[in-house]
């Protein structure tokens, strides 16, 4: 198959930023996506409808001329984030989900939740109006090996909250280990996990490859080849409970390649064409719509798109940097040729 044509996908795990660095990068995942679930961990977070409204209106502006891409809003959670908060989410038209982040777990968590039990009520209030929660999903204790985190988040965290709070929409965001994949095919209830493309494309390898290779450094770490072949697997079954949510997250050059790097994978420039490129390897291009742009409407109950895209198998270079402003960034696979291009 040289070509394909699919429904117009979204991104259901995307870091836009703000300022000049949101105006440059909106138009790459504007070109791909229909919708994207933009994520809240702006310094300070956005926490509230109202913020959430006026960051909207932001990317709003930094559109393209004549695009029709809609940010879809998420609100970000806190130890003090009250059922009124959730109340309003529900009752807007724009805040689609609230995420959670394990104080200190990431880039700008120092607002998130250090002691899940104290969000329970806001849970309970979005378990109550249908608003899904939004996971990272990895424990911050200092004594539990990086690459173990997210399976330990799994078994002390996710299963008692799935018990808690069963019929609450839940997303396992950017799974990286079989143990996601397996809790996720297998949990009760409205459940479901984004995936991301570098976590299909590399083990964690890519992270020493001829050097310390800082811009594949992301959270949670790129896993054991064993992982990325559960993660594959997950992706290119059909099964609706997996979506596309690239995590695209962008930081300036000189943040990345740093005594102490910012972790994150700017990938939106080539989302769409890198993901045909692993299912392509995959033998499975027929299940690229159903990842991409019908399973994710399914589970937050919006319409699939009624436009298309195409992608040809069209061999082109990335870019070795990119300019947002006064600032460079270094998208995935820089300098590098990809194989396919979307033609339209
Ligand atoms: O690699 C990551 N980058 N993981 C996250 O959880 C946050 C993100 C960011 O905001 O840079
Ligand atoms: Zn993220």
């Amino acid at each position: 198959m040289n070509r394909i044509r699919i429904r117009r996908p979204d991104d259901w795990h995307l870091h836009l930023r703000d300022g000049a660095l949101l105006e440059a990068v909106v138009p790459a995942t504007a070109r791909s996506f229909g919708r994207a679930i933009v994520m809240p961990n702006l310094k300070p977070p956005v926490r509230t409808v109202a913020e959430a409204g006026a960051y909207r209106d932001r990317i709003l502006a930094a559109r393209p001329a004549g695009s029709r891409f809609e940010p879809l809003m998420t609100l970000y959670l806190t130890e003090t984030t009250s059922v009124d908060d959730i109340r309003e989410a529900a009752e807007s038209d724009f805040v689609h989900a609230v995420k959670y982040y394990p104080a200190g777990a990431t880039t700008n968590s120092d607002s998130g939740v250090r002691e899940l039990e104290r969000a329970y009520p806001a849970i309970e209030a979005m378990e109550k109006h249908g608003v899904p929660l939004l996971m990272h999903g990895e424990v911050t204790d200092g004594d539990i090996d990086v690459f173990d985190r997210e399976a330990v988040f799994i078994e002390r965290h996710l299963e008692k909250l799935r018990s808690t709070f069963p019929a609450m929409k839940m997303v396992l965001e950017h799974a990286t280990t079989s143990d996601a994949i397996d809790y996720v095919n297998s949990a009760p209830g409205p459940t479901a996990a984004t995936i991301t493309v570098h976590h299909l494309m590399f083990n964690r390898n890519a992270l020493f490859e001829g050097g310390l290779r800082p811009h594949h450094y992301c959270l949670p770490l790129i896993k054991r080849e064993r992982h990325r072949q559960a993660l594959l697997a997950a992706a290119t079954s059909g099964n609706e409970r997996f979506f596309l949510g690239t995590d695209s997250a962008p930081h300036p050059k000189h943040a990345k390649e740093s005594d102490c790097g910012c972790a994150g994978v700017y990938s939106a420039p080539a989302a769409m064409e890198l993901y045909a490129e692993v299912f392509e390897a995959a033998g499975a291009l027929d299940k690229l719509e159903a990842f991409a742009s019908l399973n994710g409407p399914a589970f937050y109950g919006l319409p699939p798109s009624n436009e298309t895209i195409e992608l040809r198998k069209q061999p082109w270079q990335m870019d070795r940097e990119l300019t947002a402003g006064q600032e460079t960034i270094v998208p995935l696979r820089a300098g590098d040729e990809i194989g396919w291009r979307q033609v339209g």
